[in-house]
């Protein structure tokens, strides 16, 4: 059965570019990225793994581990990855799982038989720090992921773990927020002291709470 978000994220042991992990082991308390791509040495992988690498800080600072996969084996990787670190002029310093038996990939659902009987798929699952599934996104081989919008969704989700809060189409972090229907106007003016712009009963502005 496939997972779906609420899901805990299941552990497991991989044979890593990193040696041996264990994934909650290597998660910690962080919160977590296991994405999955097609092939090695294929260009469109190259270029994201080179993003997810030149963007180390960015994960850092949102206390966010990263864990790539493809079903091709431990030695291809490691030469691969001389490859990105050349052509994107980056260093890639987190582990890229070697799942040659797909144990992984047919765990967390990252081969789709009828877009390709072999490969993974572009998938990609943020996981909280608890370890529940929060974000699955999917794309096909031939489109590469914009990880500057997965790092917008990690701050939409970490903003939305802690304030009863939504966050609106295209929001980037500093824009006014949604506050959540569950929620009275009258707790809600309690909670969001900077105010609320109420436009209809059901869709109710704030400032984003956790910034000045
Ligand atoms: C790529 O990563 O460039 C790629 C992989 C499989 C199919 C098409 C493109």
């Amino acid at each position: 059965m496939s997972l779906r978000l609420g899901d805990i994220a299941p552990n497991f042991a991989a044979i890593t570019s990193l040696g041996e992990i264990d994934f909650y082991q290597y998660l910690g308390n962080s919160w977590g990225i296991l994405f999955s791509h097609p092939a090695d040495y294929t260009p469109v992988c190259t270029t994201e793994l080179g993003r997810t690498a030149a963007l180390k800080d960015e994960f850092e600072k949102r206390n966010v581990k990263v864990l790539a996969l493809s079903v091709d084996p431990l030695d291809k990787h490691l030469s691969w990855i001389n490859d990105i670190n050349e052509t994107q002029h980056c260093t890639v310093d987190f582990p890229i799982i070697a799942d040659a038996d797909r144990k992984i990939s047919t765990l967390y659902d990252f081969i789709h038989p009828n877009a390709s009987a072999t490969a993974t798929v572009r998938s990609l699952v943020i996981i909280a720090p608890d370890k529940t599934i929060k974000l699955i996104i999917t794309y096909p081989a031939s489109t590469g992921r914009n990880f500057v919008e997965v790092l917008r969704v990690i701050d939409s989700l970490q903003l939305t773990a802690d304030y009863s809060v939504a966050t609106p189409a295209n929001w980037v972090q500093g824009e006014k927020v949604i506050v959540i229907p569950g929620l009275s106007t009258e707790d809600a003016l309690v909670k969001f002291p900077k105010g609320l712009d109420i436009v209809k009963p059901y869709l109710r502005y704030t400032p984003q709470p956790n910034i000045d």
